[in-house]
């Protein structure tokens, strides 16, 4: 048996963990391991490499990916799907395992109806996989994001200004909703139920100092954005000076907290056993507090939401 991983997508700390976990535990069963570099785009132009068990060591505790990632235009066109699946054949890979968020599960679902057996590892900061309760990176992420954010409130509140923190999630705002939650942010926004309410926001931050508030701290997510024209909107309407920060990619950096370093071990070991038993097609994820599996198609058709009770909980800790 041969088989081969990658990484795809935004980088997540604990993918090398997972890498690491797959390797192993496939180099256990006597297969061959191929790593495949910067995710679709290196199993269109052939970059492979093989792994050893050596290869792995001391990555567990890595940020980023020893892989290399990429986000592959070719592999959405038809063309470059058939090439990704005959290559996968010509390098004789009994199956794929595919370390990446939801695009890179489109991807590996594409193959998958190429008939290349493929499984699914969650791995993304954003925590937006809709089958699977835990994605690989998020902790890290939000563990880093939360630290950086403390110190903003640290001048923040030396200087009495107003502070929005841009955070990571194009679409999805759990990273905003535990950044802004474990920082005491007064304000949450998040691109699921944000209304451009940008009145609300200076009533809030009034309303704030009325009752001695001598700094307020505002957790925006990516997909909101426009957080520089947020602060000169407050700071004109409320005369407190108000600056805006965005984190960027030092979200995506760093060594992975011991929750991603678990977690990722798990999915990679249960990606292997999957294959082993001869299932494939399916993609790993964390429901009940335990590591699971579903059908890539189902798990792609699945939805996600912020639950009411997250969003009932943020007007309660305001004042
Ligand atoms: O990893 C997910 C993510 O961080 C999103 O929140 C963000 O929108 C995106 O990646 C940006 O990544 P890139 O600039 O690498 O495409």
């Amino acid at each position: 048996m041969t088989i081969g991983v990658l990484t795809s997508g935004g980088d997540a700390p604990g993918m090398n963990a997972a890498i690491r976990a797959v390797v192993r535990a496939g180099l256990c069963q006597g297969w061959r391991v191929l790593g495949i570099e910067r995710g679709y785009a290196g199993l269109l132009s052939g970059d492979v490499r093989e792994m050893t068990s050596k290869g792995v060591s001391e990555v567990i505790g890595r940020g980023g990916t020893i892989l290399y990632t990429a986000r592959s235009e070719e592999l959405m066109t038809l063309g470059g799907q058939a090439r990704a699946a005959a290559n996968c054949r010509d390098m004789g890979l009994d199956a794929l395992v595919v370390i990446g968020g939801d695009g890179s599960f489109r991807g590996a679902c594409s193959l998958a109806d190429l008939g290349i057996p493929v499984i699914g590892i969650p791995g993304t900061i954003d925590l937006d996989i809709a089958c699977t309760d835990y994605t690989i990176g998020f902790d890290t992420a939000v563990n880093t994001a939360m630290e950086a954010i403390d110190k903003i409130r640290d001048t923040s509140s030396s200087h009495e200004r107003c502070s929005i923190v841009e955070v990571m999630g194009r679409s999805a705002g759990y990273i905003a909703l535990y950044c802004g939650i474990s920082t005491g942010a007064e304000d949450i926004l998040l691109p699921e139920n944000w209304k451009d309410d940008v009145q609300g926001l200076i009533h809030s931050v009034l309303e704030g100092r009325k009752s001695g508030k001598k700094h307020n701290l505002i957790i925006n997510a990516e997909g909101v954005g426009h957080s520089a024209e947020l602060a000169e909107k407050i700071e004109a309407a409320t005369g407190v000076e108000s600056r805006a920060t965005i984190l960027g990619y030092l979200q995506r950096g760093g060594s992975p907290t011991c929750r991603d370093r678990i977690m990722a071990t798990r999915m990679g070991v249960h990606a292997v056993k999957l294959i082993a038993a001869g299932q494939t097609g399916r993609v790993v994820a964390y429901k009940n507090d335990d590591i699971v599996d579903f059908e890539i198609h189902e798990a792609l058709a699945m939805q996600k939401h912020i639950g009411e009770s997250w969003l009932t909980m943020l007007p309660l800790l305001k004042r």
